[in-house]
């Protein structure tokens, strides 16, 4: 059973601790080491999402991100965490093409950033190399659902799951993934009785965003939760702190003193007393 309160201090998690049943699965996103620090008591889990091209980077969507990009990010979590599994996302480009495109770009993040595992988004079209990576020593969580790195065929970021087509297709992509031996399944953006009727069907724990309460574990875009990324804020998000508030007060104040020449101060500066 996943505890971040009962574990407190010991072991990093593993794979072997995402089971179904227990407690509910707690994750968040990182992306540098400061943030990483601070959450890794918290969680079971801290993602390296591709989140990051938005959040961090400033671009429109994901797909820019690089490999390079989730590596020397993904490396950043691994220095600063000590108990959360760390999994970090394959960008787009890096995995679509072939199951050893997938494999190649999956070990060299492994290897490179020290993480233990890997997230691909897709459904049925991915199974074979969910397949291909899991039997080679490549833990993978899939994403079903709303997946980011297909807006532009999807047409934007649209809620998944309202028709009963679509509501076939990605129980459909679900269990395909969960059946080619993925150890954890994200679901994004997915009506809530179809989140739920998924979870309930599939072998693996699944974790929402955007999804249902009944999902074995939930995840939030740590910038959301902390009202860092304002640009939008989508209805599942919960903001549990209002921290671009709080850094436009400080610089506005820092900007007031310097200005005033109130900053520095004797007590800032040295050879003063
Ligand atoms: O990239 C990301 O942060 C994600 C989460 C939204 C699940 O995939």
């Amino acid at each position: 059973m996943m505890s971040a309160q009962t574990d407190k201090g010991k072991r990093r998690r593993g794979v072997g601790d995402f089971v179904k049943g227990g407690a509910p699965i707690v994750g968040l996103t990182a992306y540098t080491a400061p943030i990483a620090h601070l959450l890794d008591p918290h969680v079971d889990f801290l993602l390296v999402g591709d989140s990051l091209g938005m959040v961090v980077y400033g671009f429109e969507n994901t797909l820019p991100v690089t490999v390079e990009m989730m590596i020397a990010h993904g490396a950043a979590v691994m220095r600063a965490s000590s108990q959360a599994l760390v999994v970090v996302d394959l960008p787009f480009g890096s995995y679509q093409e072939s199951p050893e495109q997938a494999f190649r770009a999956a070990a060299r993040i492994m290897a490179e950033s020290g993480c233990a595992a890997v997230k691909l988004e897709g459904g049925a079209e991915m199974a074979a190399t969910v397949r291909f990576l899991s039997e080679r020593g490549v833990p993978v969580m899939g994403h079903v659902g709303l997946m980011p790195q297909a807006v532009n065929v999807a047409g934007g970021f649209k809620v998944q799951g309202r028709s009963q087509q679509q509501a076939q297709r990605v129980a459909a992509d679900a269990a395909a993934i969960a059946e080619a031996g993925a150890f954890s399944l994200v679901i994004e953006g997915t009506v809530e009785p179809v989140a739920r009727a998924i979870t309930q069907a599939v072998a693996i724990p699944t974790v929402g965003i955007g999804a249902s309460p009944m999902c074995d574990g939930q995840i939030l875009v740590t910038d959301d939760v902390l009202g860092l990324f304002t640009q939008f804020k989508p209805r599942f998000v919960k903001r549990y702190a209002e921290l671009a508030a709080i850094i436009t007060s400080a610089a506005a104040e820092y900007a007031a003193d310097v200005r005033a020449r109130r900053f520095p101060a004797p007590e800032h500066c040295f050879g003063t007393k």
